[in-house]
This record gives C-alpha cells, structure tokens and sequence, in this order.
C-alpha cells in the first residue's frame, strides 16, 4: 500500500496498544507458529518492551498515515531482571514494526530516523539493534543506519557463542 499523508510523531502513553500490537509483529517469526497476543505478551523477552509504558528514558515515534498508526519504533533501557546476557544497561534497545501492507515503502527508514533524531536530542549515544539474519527488511533498515565507529556485533557479543551468526548488528552510534 502506498501511504498517502505519512506523519511521522513522538510515541505517546497512549500508544501502547499500538506498541504491543508492533511488538507481537517484531518478536515474532515469519513461517513460525506464533503464541497467542496475550500470551507473546507476558512473554518476559517482550514484555520489558512495553510494561510501565512510558517510563524515564522511554523514546519512541509512531508513523501514521491519515491519522491511521501504521508502524511505530522506540527504545528503552532495560534493568534488573529485564537485562538478557548481551544487553548493557547502559544502552536503549530497539523494537521496531510496521503494520504488513506498509512495510517495503520506507516507513521502517522513516521511523528509525525520525528515532534517532530523538534518542540524540535527549543525548542517547548508541542504540542497541538486534535481529536475526532471516529478516533481510530489519538487516538491510539496521546496516543502513549503523554509523561509522558502531561496535559489531561479534566484538560485542564474545559470550554468545553459536547465537552470534544471528545478529546481524549490534549498535548504531546516533553521532555521525
Ligand atoms: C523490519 C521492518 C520494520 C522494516 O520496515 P519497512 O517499512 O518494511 O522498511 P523500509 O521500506 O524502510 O526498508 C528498509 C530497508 O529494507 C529493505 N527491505 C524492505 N523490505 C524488504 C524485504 N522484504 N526484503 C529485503 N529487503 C527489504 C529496503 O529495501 C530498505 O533497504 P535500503 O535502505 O537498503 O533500500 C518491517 O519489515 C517490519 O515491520 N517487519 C516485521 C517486524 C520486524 O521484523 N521488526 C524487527 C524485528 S528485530
């Protein structure tokens, strides 16, 4: 689908069910079977993605067209028992999606820069990317945006052993 009137804003508190609805997108793999909504939801890989939305540090855009939410992307930090082996609490993690007959159109580019553009007005420094090498979108979306001094993602997961091959990168600088 060709989007009409795409607006690309800051994500609200009351973007959350849209959020949620983006993240059952992006946790979930194409030509897998997939978990219930609620279920995927309470998932705790996911749910640190939207629980207490939206908390300090929480960043994030929804783009619509025609006032309709088509793709939203946002960044948190995650603490405590949220942190998975190869986050740094001092890094925000991405989550990113695009609802399917929007996707291959440039929103996905839309989004991460319009994020970018935040995460670096509130003095974010790196954003932490992580997909699996099957999603060739969120690969090409993500090497695009990963700036020159970006740390990769082998250098930055040593400890992964055999999961390393899935990430297809790791940081993206926000400076150029
Ligand atoms: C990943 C995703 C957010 C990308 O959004 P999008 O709007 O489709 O992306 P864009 O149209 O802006 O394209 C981004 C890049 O991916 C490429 N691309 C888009 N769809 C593609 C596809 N099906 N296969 C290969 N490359 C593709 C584009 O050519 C572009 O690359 P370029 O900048 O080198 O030209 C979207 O595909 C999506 O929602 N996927 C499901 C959720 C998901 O996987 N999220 C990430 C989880 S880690």
């Amino acid at each position: 689908m060709k989007p009409r009137g795409l607006v690309v804003r800051a994500a609200l508190e009351q973007d959350l069910p849209f959020l949620r609805k983006m993240l059952y997108e992006a946790a979930n793999r194409p030509g897998a079977p997939w978990p219930a909504f609620e279920v995927s939801m309470e998932e705790a890989r996911n749910r640190r993605f939207w629980s207490g939305w939206m908390r300090v540090g929480d960043i994030g855009v929804v783009a619509e067209d025609d006032a309709v939410p088509v793709g939203a992307a946002w960044i948190r930090r995650f603490a405590g028992e949220e942190l998975s082996a190869i986050d740094d609490p001092e890094v925000p993690v991405l989550a990113i999606a695009v609802e399917r007959d929007y996707r291959g159109c440039g929103v996905g580019g839309l989004l991460m820069d319009a994020l970018i553009e935040h995460a670096r007005a509130s003095g974010i420094s790196a954003i932490s990317l992580t997909t699996g090498l099957f999603n060739d979108a969120a690969v090409r979306l993500y090497r695009s945006r990963q700036r020159v001094g970006s740390r990769a993602d082998h250098a930055r997961f040593p400890a992964l052993g055999g999961r390393t091959a899935d990430l297809a990168c790791a940081v993206a600088g926000t400076t150029r």
